[in-house]
């Protein structure tokens, strides 16, 4: 059985200050496995004042694929993991647009966090006006998840965010969002065989405390990837806990 998750991104926001301040007023109530990705500088700060650090995971945005050495402004999975982070980030648009990622490159990345012990959240997505929006999809998956074993898609997460909703306030209706969800499921699952039944694959994109529901309720959307809506831990808390109401039978 696939747990509702709840991820939120915090982009390139937040100071020490915001992020402990968030983690007072959040831990205590939330009430389904709830993940915050924040900068780097944040990471080890938020790790020494977290209550539970099983209730509230935090993670980071990116990582590099060597393990150490000449790679100057790169920070590697031990030096997360280090930090306190427990899952990584992957292939965001804003990555892929702003600083040239690669599917080729998240699946190296995606190959060394599972080495490690450490969760990659792989985002996948089409633009406006992607003519074949499934295809395109496909094709991000099939090449950025092309080297996790069988034994490890338990440890994978998928988010399909199409590029147009990020931060928009424009999202997909829940039927379309399940149906891409659906082709994702069904396209791992062709490619790499029914161990890929077992990742959790979520909806990202001007996800909100009011909208939330309309993506969780009836259980075939595994939860939320949520990028503005996260940064105050008040809409953060409700998010979470609304995910977390029991799916509609
Ligand atoms: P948004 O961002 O919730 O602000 O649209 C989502 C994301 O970029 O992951």
């Amino acid at each position: 059985m696939r747990q509702v998750l709840v991820v939120g991104n915090w982009k390139m926001n937040m100071l020490r200050a915001d992020a402990v301040d968030f983690i007072q007023k959040a831990e205590g109530r939330i009430r389904c496995e709830a993940w915050v990705s924040a900068p780097f500088t944040l990471l080890y700060e938020m790790h020494r004042n977290l209550k539970d650090p099983d209730r509230l995971r935090i993670g980071a945005q990116n990582v590099y694929f060597e393990e150490k050495g000449a790679y100057t402004g790169e920070v590697s999975a031990d030096m997360l993991k280090d930090a306190g982070a427990r899952f990584v980030i992957l292939g965001h648009s804003e990555r892929r647009m702003y600083f040239g990622e690669t599917d080729e490159a998240v699946s190296k990345k995606t190959a060394v966090l599972l080495e490690k012990g450490l969760i990659p959240v792989v985002c996948c997505g089409e633009r406006a006006g992607e003519k074949d929006a499934k295809g395109f999809v496909a094709h991000q998956i099939r090449t950025a998840l092309g080297t996790v074993s069988a034994s490890d898609w338990n440890r994978v997460v998928v988010a399909y965010e199409p590029i147009w909703a990020i931060g928009t306030g424009k999202t997909p209706s829940p039927e379309e969002a399940r149906g891409m969800i659906a082709h994702i499921r069904s396209t791992l699952v062709e490619t790499f065989g029914d161990a890929a039944e077992e990742v959790r694959i979520l909806y990202g994109g001007s996800v909100t405390p009011s909208n939330v529901r309309l993506f969780t309720e009836n259980g075939e959307i595994d939860g939320v990837l949520v990028g503005g809506a996260s940064l105050k831990a008040d809409s953060f808390v409700e998010m979470v806990n609304a995910a977390a109401m029991p799916a509609a039978v």
